[in-house]
């Protein structure tokens, strides 16, 4: 789906010929002009490039001060790489279900909101945005933080914000699959000074402390993190998508809108919180029944369409996430966080039917993935044919 060429082939060699790959010297200067160009295009205040979108919520986890003995609400249809990073920083995941745009229920996040809740996870799962006004609202009124995992949206937005700016902190990934690529990366954004300085000194720590002048200005005591420092490779390459995001999100959504357009009076469409900020990757049929939904399945297959029920696509649905389910939070139980003592009486009672709804709703939708080089001629033959 992604687009990319000369260009960052171009930006590969700059890199290779100037010998500078490493993220941290004098001279080679691409993940601190990525940062530069990814706040100035998002309008926030911070970015931090690293290695996968997984490290970025870990980062904004450690940043939010979450730890052992808190909560955090993540909805029951994303990957599981949200609930994990909850439980890297020794958190325990609360999981909520989603509503009938397949984002997080503001309703279901309130009611899981207890004494111990730190934060918020809405995922905004497949270029869909979540309901960040009563997110935010409720979020405010319960003193929870809100980290927006826009893994699966990068540069969409949500009444006009970009998604991933509108929480106290964002995530995104540049993995493979993802609207730009560089194969793997992630990025952390927020305005917020302190858990930027605290993300800094845990996504670097063996050498923040050590190479350049990264600590200048910084007042967070350093402390003990991990390293997910990207290079220079990477930088170089997401620079050159980032000028493409904005071409590749209109022509997917021109072809989404489009698609939309002709088949709206045969078929009914998940909900959107806002079709504008929609990054247009998914197409998302929505049907009364599942017989319903696996029908239009064989029909579309017997047509040559790929088509994808999400309730089919495993690690993104929360009876799946085995290690989770299973509550085994490390290899060595003195590090699971489902074993610390502080998070013992936790709503922590994983079972597979304990978010019906959501499991219902997945099974009731299929997707068709866009291309946003569909062209007029291949967007009036899949109307044609549905
Ligand atoms: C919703 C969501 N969150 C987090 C991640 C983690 O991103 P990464 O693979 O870059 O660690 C992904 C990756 O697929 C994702 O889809």
């Amino acid at each position: 789906m992604y687009r990319i060429g000369e260009e960052e082939i171009q930006a590969v060699r700059r890199v290779i010929e100037s010998r500078r790959l490493f993220k941290i010297n004098d001279g080679g200067q691409e993940c601190m002009h990525f940062e530069e160009e990814l706040k100035a295009k998002f309008n926030t205040k911070y970015a931090l490039l690293m290695t996968s979108g997984k490290a970025a919520i870990m980062s904004g986890l450690i940043g939010m001060g979450v730890g052992p003995g808190d909560e955090v609400i993540v909805p029951a249809y994303t990957y599981i790489a949200t609930a994990i990073a909850v439980t890297a920083v020794g958190a325990v995941p609360v999981i909520a279900e989603v509503d009938e745009s397949l984002t997080l229920c503001p309703k279901d996040f309130e009611r899981k909101i207890s004494s111990h809740t730190k934060a918020v996870i809405p995922v905004h799962i497949m270029g869909f945005p979540s309901d960040m006004t009563k997110i935010v609202e409720i979020a405010k009124k319960h003193n929870v933080m809100v980290l927006e995992d826009a893994c699966q949206s990068d540069g969409g937005s949500f009444m006009g914000k970009r998604l991933g700016t509108i929480g106290d902190a964002g995530s995104y990934s540049f993995n493979y699959f993802k609207v730009i690529t560089s194969g793997e990366g992630g990025a952390l954004v927020t305005d917020n000074r302190e858990l930027y300085e605290r993300a800094l000194i845990y996504h670097d720590s063996s050498a923040i402390a050590y190479f350049g002048n990264q600590l200048e200005g910084i007042t967070e005591p350093q402390f003990c993190g991990v390293e997910f420092r990207s290079n220079e490779i990477t930088g170089a390459i997401l620079r050159e998508q980032l000028k493409r995001l904005d071409g590749i999100l209109f022509d997917l959504r021109k072809n989404k809108k489009y698609l939309m357009d002709k088949l709206s009076d045969r078929y009914n469409f998940i909900r959107s919180n806002d079709i504008e900020g929609d990054c247009g990757t998914t197409l998302p049929f929505f049907f009364d029944t599942i017989d319903d939904a696996i029908a239009f399945q064989n029909f579309a297959g017997e047509k040559g369409y790929g088509t994808t029920r999400p309730i089919d696509t495993g690690k993104h649905v929360y009876s799946n996430w085995t290690p989770i389910m299973e509550k085994r939070g490390a290899f060595n139980p003195k590090f699971d966080p489902f074993k610390f003592e502080e998070n013992q009486g936790l709503q922590t009672d994983y079972h597979p039917d304990m978010c019906k709804k959501t499991l219902d709703l997945l099974a009731r939708t299929v997707y068709i993935s866009i291309d946003p080089d569909w062209n007029e001629a291949a967007l009036e033959k899949i109307s044609a044919d549905l």
